[in-house]
């Protein structure tokens, strides 16, 4: 059977998306979570993982680099990738909001001024307001999206919410929710053909190991 390569959002998901290998019958070593290593080859010797920051594996995916991939569905609607995405996985599970301080939130948009949103999720954020006729002018941050209201660089963010900890450690409140998301699983188009059975192998065993049927 082909071997597969299949990238891994580091970070929030990394934890929870080797113990779903691990049920769906891999045997992903120890080092994978506990090391810096970025390239493990799993030990039943059906595929390697390669660990990527969560916005780059649909880039990898699509480019066939790795013929799968674990993100969040947050990352797929701000990715323009082609990729094929077969399968929810059902954790990771999170919100996409537009959150603010409580006094930006009671006072809502000013139709007067064009409101300052920081996000790492230009596209979606965007769309959202496109849709809505709110004018804004977007602050593109890499995280600690939440600094921003306090520190006057936007009015509002559009962040993800998992615990609500974050926005609530930081004086912020949820006025709206663009998207409900979970992990998951991607696969690069071609790889979808050319490696049939270890493809369908990967999606069936995933499938009952996350329980969705
Ligand atoms: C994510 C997200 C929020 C936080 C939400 O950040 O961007 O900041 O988790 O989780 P909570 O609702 O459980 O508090 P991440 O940890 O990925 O780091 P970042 O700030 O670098 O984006």
């Amino acid at each position: 059977m082909d071997q597969i390569t299949i990238a891994v959002a580091k970070g929030r998901l990394q934890e929870a998306a080797l113990e779903l290998f691990q049920r769906a019958g891999f045997r992903v070593p120890s080092e994978a979570n506990h090391s810096r290593r970025l390239l493990v080859e799993d030990e039943s010797g059906r595929c390697s993982f390669i660990f990527v920051k969560p916005a780059d594996v649909p880039v990898y995916v699509e480019y066939g680099v790795a013929d799968a991939g674990v993100c969040g569905r947050d990352v797929l609607m701000e990715s323009e990738a082609e990729v094929h995405e077969p399968l929810d996985l059902r954790f990771g599970r999170c919100r996409l909001v537009v959150a603010a301080t409580p006094e930006s939130a009671a006072r809502g948009y000013n139709p007067l001024a064009v409101a300052r949103i920081a996000t790492k999720y230009p596209r979606v954020t965007s769309n959202y307001f496109q849709r809505r006729g709110v004018p804004i002018e977007l602050i593109v941050l890499s995280g600690s999206v939440e600094l921003a209201p306090a520190l006057g660089l936007a009015d509002h963010i559009v962040d993800l919410v998992e615990t609500g900890r974050t926005l609530r450690d930081n004086g912020l409140v949820v006025v709206d929710t663009l998207a409900e998301s979970t992990a998951r699983l991607i696969v690069n188009r071609a790889s979808y053909h050319l490696k049939r059975a270890a493809v369908a192998g990967l999606i069936s065993a995933l499938r009952d190991a996350a329980g969705n049927g």
